[in-house]
């Protein structure tokens, strides 16, 4: 006698707030409550795969993170695959296993794009969460979780030319050239797409009057 899957929903509620112990307050709990319910409203939209498949796998999409792990070789990966044997799950272990190693924007490990439609959508969940207001929030909650500093504007310049690629002792700031404000351009879905329009309006925003305050301040152009 197998599990039902609102069974299977709770086990992966409990098994994923059990793993995310430790993580900084950006990648709480709340953030996989928004990118499920993203995913959720991407998936009626678009209607490219079952709903719990969906929700299964944003629910477990951060549970091994390559930034809270020392491990860090591909293996890691096996704790959700073993989660999801054990919870009557087997079937759709490696396919969900899969997905999630080839979501994240900053994982060295990505094997090529992965042609399948439950990447794209819980993937396009995630990033909607990256920018907008809460993104701006989780950058600089992240960047105070590693002692980043919020902004130097000897590293502006190098904003300006390099715009992308993460240096270290970056600025938070920095991050928003390196990865915020390009994740617009990298939605996979329609929906998405559109969704992200305001929010990367505000990004635009908000650096525009972070300049503006700093440089009254400062002097500096
Ligand atoms: P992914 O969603 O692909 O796993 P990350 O784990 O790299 O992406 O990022 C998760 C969150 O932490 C995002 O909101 C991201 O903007 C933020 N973040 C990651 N690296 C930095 C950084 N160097 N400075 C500020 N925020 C960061
Ligand atoms: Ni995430």
């Amino acid at each position: 006698m197998g599990m039902k899957e609102d069974e299977k929903i709770l086990a992966t509620e409990a098994f994923v707030k059990d793993n995310m112990k430790g993580y900084d307050s950006g990648h709480d709990w709340w953030h996989i409550v928004r990118v499920r319910n993203l995913a959720a409203i991407i998936n009626e939209k678009e209607g490219l795969a079952d709903p719990f498949l969906v929700d299964i796998t944003a629910l477990l999409h951060d549970t091994v993170d390559s930034k809270f792990r020392t491990r860090n070789d591909g293996k890691e990966y096996g704790i959700i695959a073993e989660f999801l044997n054990n919870a009557d799950m087997s079937p759709i272990s490696e396919r969900v296993v899969n997905v999630i190693k080839n979501i994240s924007f900053s994982n060295k490990n990505q094997t090529e794009q992965v042609p399948d439609p439950l990447l794209w959508m819980v993937q396009d969940a995630d990033r909607l969460d990256a920018i907008g207001a809460i993104g701006i929030a989780r950058a600089f909650n992240y960047g105070g979780f590693r002692n980043n500093i919020i902004f130097s504007p000897d590293l502006a310049n190098a904003d300006e030319k390099l715009n992308t690629g993460y240096h270290e002792n970056s600025s938070t700031i920095s991050h928003f050239y390196e990865k915020l404000l390009l994740l617009r351009y990298r939605m996979n879905t329609l929906t998405a797409k559109k969704l992200a329009v305001e929010r990367h309006k505000f990004l635009d925003i908000y650096l525009k009057q972070f300049y503006k305050e700093w440089e009254f301040a400062t002097g500096l152009k």
